[in-house]
């Protein structure tokens, strides 16, 4: 009993005799509860987001210390401070506690679920939360109102999630009806490979698809009800039915999991090269502004002015490799040095969405995906292979021969001049280029030549460094 009930029942006590003096004919001798009052306002969304993080959403502070004594009262869950204080943590993003998906795994406790308890009353729902001086005293973190919007969620929001979820985690909805859902209600945030967003800051790229299947039961809450602290809102406030989010939540499952298994290297390579020959957009007429006219040695202008390569290099290296002088000098930096970052944090960087380096309206997310795996795997330490200052590849020219032959002959003839690089100068074949711009040529070696049926040796499964004794070989040519 709390201790305003236990007073307004010392009250009912002394009020009794007068009661029955008056033939009053009411015979219950309960005080009237909050929720009798206040039932109507109750918030079952509010109380959904609160079951997730409640101090998120309460504007409370985030606890410090565990939720003692019932924490302590187990030991199997093993997390501390905030975690220990959300009501799925102890009675499962299924609503099933100890019965449900936390049955075993770091997050068992052996406490029971709340799935049950939408059988009491709404008073008796309230109650068990708020608990005032209980072991489940939650009255001192959240008010009679937030405690309200979790019973009104209690009672009136639980769903028996084995209707949409299958026991190996499937989600049993259609994927096919669940992608133009997921197009309309998800994709302008999340993109439509779902990975636009990041969750997991320390593991590089986790989105939608990575989630849904690891944890379905936790993404069709938050599909429900919103993500707390963020502007997320929950699908049941939009009319969704649990049939859509099932289906949506099934099409969830298959985007992929992270950007390196959306994403292609090759073609990442050959975007860098000259990137609308191959995501076939339009060759851009006007400069790259306002990143090119920050410059003036490079004195190109339109389409070459937005190839990667132009800026940041054939070596990767930009002003600091092969184009540090010359007709091709920018001042740029190169990409090499961002290899080592998240490949989130390089897909963010390539798409500069809002910055001077804006590609998002000429780049779509595959593009910028496989980009940033390029970028964050494919590049080599070009140094290892081409001496800087005779332009030498130190491959060995015997063993290129033979890969020459294998390889390259049947197009480029044995000579390497069968087709001719450059309309205007005459001939200008394999030989010419790989001395002229050996950097180029190894470029192209490992993944191709854009919009041209000339083959990647890495897709081959050609090493770096047989390619680069191709190299050394195509340097002996006439
Ligand atoms: C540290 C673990 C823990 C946290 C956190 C927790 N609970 Fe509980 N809860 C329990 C335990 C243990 C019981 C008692 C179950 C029993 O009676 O055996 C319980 C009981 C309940 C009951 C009564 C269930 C019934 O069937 O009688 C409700 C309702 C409830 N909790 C809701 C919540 C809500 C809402 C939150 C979040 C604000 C929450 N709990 C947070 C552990 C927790
Ligand atoms: C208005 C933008 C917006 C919309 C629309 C949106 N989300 Fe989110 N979503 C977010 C934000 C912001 C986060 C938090 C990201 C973070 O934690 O870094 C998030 C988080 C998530 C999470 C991860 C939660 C976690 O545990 O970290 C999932 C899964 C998710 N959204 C799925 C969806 C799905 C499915 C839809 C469509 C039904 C959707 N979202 C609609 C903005 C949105
Ligand atoms: C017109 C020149 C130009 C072009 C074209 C260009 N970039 Fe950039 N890029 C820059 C400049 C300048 C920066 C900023 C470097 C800095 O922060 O100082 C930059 C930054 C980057 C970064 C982040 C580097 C870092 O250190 O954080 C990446 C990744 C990147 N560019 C990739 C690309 C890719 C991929 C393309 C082709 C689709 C491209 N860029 C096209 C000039 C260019
Ligand atoms: C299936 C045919 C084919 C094969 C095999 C092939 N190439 Fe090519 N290669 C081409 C075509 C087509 C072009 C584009 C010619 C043009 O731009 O006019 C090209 C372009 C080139 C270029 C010049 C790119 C530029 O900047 O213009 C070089 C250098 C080159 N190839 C070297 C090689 C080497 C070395 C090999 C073997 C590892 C090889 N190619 C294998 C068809 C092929």
């Amino acid at each position: 009993m709390t201790k305003k009930t236990r007073r307004l029942g010392i009250t009912l006590i002394l009020a009794f005799p007068i009661m029955l003096m008056v033939g009053c004919d009411k015979t219950s001798t309960s005080p009237k509860h909050y929720v009798d009052d206040n039932w109507s306002q109750a918030d079952v969304t509010r109380g959904g987001l609160l079951y997730d993080k409640w101090w998120t959403v309460n504007e409370s502070s985030t606890p410090t210390t565990n939720f003692n004594p019932l924490w302590d009262s187990q030991t199997t869950n093993t997390r501390s401070g905030g975690d220990t204080w959300r009501c799925k943590e102890c009675h499962g993003w299924d609503y099933r506690g100890k019965d449900g998906r936390y049955s075993s795994g770091s997050h068992y406790t052996g406490f029971a679920g709340v799935y049950d308890a939408s059988d009491l009353t709404a008073a008796a729902i309230f109650d068990a939360i708020k608990d005032e001086d209980g072991d489940h005293d939650l009255s001192t973190v959240m008010s009679d109102a937030d405690i309200q919007d979790l019973a009104k969620f209690i009672k009136d929001g639980l769903i028996d999630m084995s209707q949409y979820i299958g026991p190996d985690k499937n989600a049993l909805g259609s994927s096919t009806a669940g992608q133009a859902k997921y197009n309309t209600n998800c994709a302008l945030c999340h993109g439509a490979n779902g990975l636009a967003l990041d969750f997991d800051a320390d593991d590089g790229t986790q989105g939608v698809g990575f989630l849904s299947n690891d944890n379905p039961q936790e993404v069709f809450h938050k599909i429900r009800w919103g993500n707390p602290g963020t502007d997320m809102d929950g699908m049941v406030d939009k009319g969704l039915t649990n049939e859509d989010i099932s289906d949506i939540l099934a099409y969830c499952q298959t985007l992929p999991l992270t950007l390196n298994d959306a994403a292609n290297i090759v073609r990442g390579g050959l975007l860098y090269d000259k990137w609308w020959t191959v995501n076939s957009g339009t060759t851009p007429s006007t400069s790259f502004d306002p990143i090119w006219t920050t410059q003036s040695t490079n004195t190109r202008t339109g389409a070459d002015t937005w190839r990667c390569k132009e800026c940041h290099g054939w070596d990767y290296k930009g002003k600091d490799g092969a184009y540090s002088s010359g007709s091709h000098y920018t001042g740029f930096t190169g990409v090499y040095d961002v290899r080592t970052s998240s490949p989130a944090d390089i897909y963010t960087s390539v798409l500069g969405t809002g910055t001077d380096h804006d590609l998002s309206a000429v780049l779509s997310e595959q593009d910028a995906s496989d980009l940033a795996l390029f970028i964050s795997e494919g590049l080599i330490d070009v140094s290892l292979y081409i001496n800087y200052s005779t332009k030498l590849s130190n491959g060995n020219t015997t063993d290129g021969g033979a890969l020459y032959a294998t390889y390259c002959e049947s197009c480029h003839g044995s000579d390497g001049n069968t087709i001719d690089f450059d309309d205007d100068d005459g001939s200008q074949g394999v030989g010419f280029l790989s001395n002229d711009n050996p950097y180029e040529v190894l470029h192209k070696i490992r993944w191709g030549n854009p919009a041209s049926i000339m083959p990647s040796m890495v897709n081959l499964g050609v090493s770096d460094a047989n390619i680069n004794d191709i190299l050394a070989y195509c340097q002996t040519l006439p």
